[in-house]
């Protein structure tokens, strides 16, 4: 059977907000409709489309939206869709909608959930959007650039406390399975020491660390720690038993995600947004949009799902030097 021209395409974002989405539904409506497109919006990602709440979308609707973080659509990370039935709700609502293209803004399990639909006859784009950049083919996801921002300028802050009371502070970052914020984060920073789920260092030798630092006259010390790699309660209390140091912990928390987009990431999510509706019209499906170097690309969602995204642990050996 000769496949239908795509003509009525729609968006939804899903799984953990991230700065930039907004910026992506917008290049995405914008460019359809200039391509002769319907587009639609779903909200509440996957839970939406099993739910029924698609909407037609015009440029209106995604005016002034561009430098606001979160996302208008709004987003959910749902059980339901990885069910069968929900699986089956969602399939019928877009066949009802007459929708031939989908583009699902998100992280590693929104973009799992997109390579299902892909599997079941639907036409779809995905595109990397979780500050954790720990989606692998594509160096920087949606959101990484304004949350590293975000980071540096809260460490900076600390830093003040640190160096005026002589403390050491532990600074807790987002980053379940990747240490990737904690490591560049760090890197930008100046921190002293990085933890991160990737490489996981003994008290002992941290304790090391603070005790060379000391030797060097350094009077405060900096530990950012990714929330995957221990618990900041937990080091803080290792650490008391074995150094002379006052110590504090600051868990930044869901600052992280949210604020204004950087210039990085609005130009990024603008790029991915009209390669994606690009893609859908030149019949391309099951992939996600990627950034290397300066060239954008397509990336076949079962090769970027089944590889696990290695980061670059030697920064921490700079880090460590750039330190002392
Ligand atoms: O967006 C990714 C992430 O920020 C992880 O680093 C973190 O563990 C998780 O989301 C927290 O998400 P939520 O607050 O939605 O449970």
């Amino acid at each position: 059977m000769k496949m239908r021209a795509i003509n009525r395409i729609c968006v939804l974002t899903s799984g953990g907000d991230s700065p930039g989405m907004n910026a992506a539904i917008r290049a995405i409506v914008r460019e359809g409709i200039s391509r002769g497109l319907e587009v639609y919006g779903i909200q509440r990602g996957y839970q939406g489309l099993i739910e029924n709440d698609i909407r037609k979308m015009t440029t209106r609707d995604v005016g002034g939206i561009l430098h606001i973080g979160g996302t208008v659509l709004q987003t959910a990370r749902s059980l339901e869709f990885k069910t069968e039935s929900g699986m089956k709700k969602a399939l019928k609502n877009l066949k009802q909608h007459k929708i031939n293209g989908l583009v699902v803004i998100g992280g590693d399990g929104s973009l799992r959930g997109a390579m299902e639909l892909n599997t079941r006859g639907i036409n779809v784009v995905g595109i990397p959007s979780t500050i954790d950049n720990d989606i692998a083919y594509t160096q920087m996801a949606i959101g990484v650039d304004t949350c590293l921002n975000t980071v540096v300028e809260s460490i900076d802050k600390i830093k003040d406390t640190a160096s005026s009371h002589d403390r050491l502070f532990i600074i807790e970052v987002m980053g379940r399975n990747s240490g990737y914020i904690a490591l560049h984060g760090g890197l930008a920073a100046g921190a002293d020491i990085v933890l991160i789920p990737e490489k996981m260092v003994s008290f002992d030798s941290i304790i090391r660390l603070i005790k060379i630092r000391k030797s060097k006259g350094k009077t405060n010390t900096i530990i950012v720690n990714a929330e995957g790699a221990e618990k900041a309660g937990v080091i803080k209390q290792n650490l008391e038993r074995k150094i002379n140091y006052e110590i504090r912990v600051t868990v930044l928390g869901h600052v992280q995600r949210g604020g204004s987009p950087s210039a990085f990431d609005r130009i990024l999510a603008t790029r991915f947004g009209c390669v994606s509706v690009d893609g859908l019209l030149k019949g391309v499906t099951g992939v996600m949009t990627a950034l290397n170097g300066s060239k954008y690309s397509f990336e076949p969602l079962d090769k970027v799902l089944s590889h696990q995204k290695k980061l670059d642990i030697s920064l921490i050996r700079d880090i460590e030097i750039l330190a002392l």
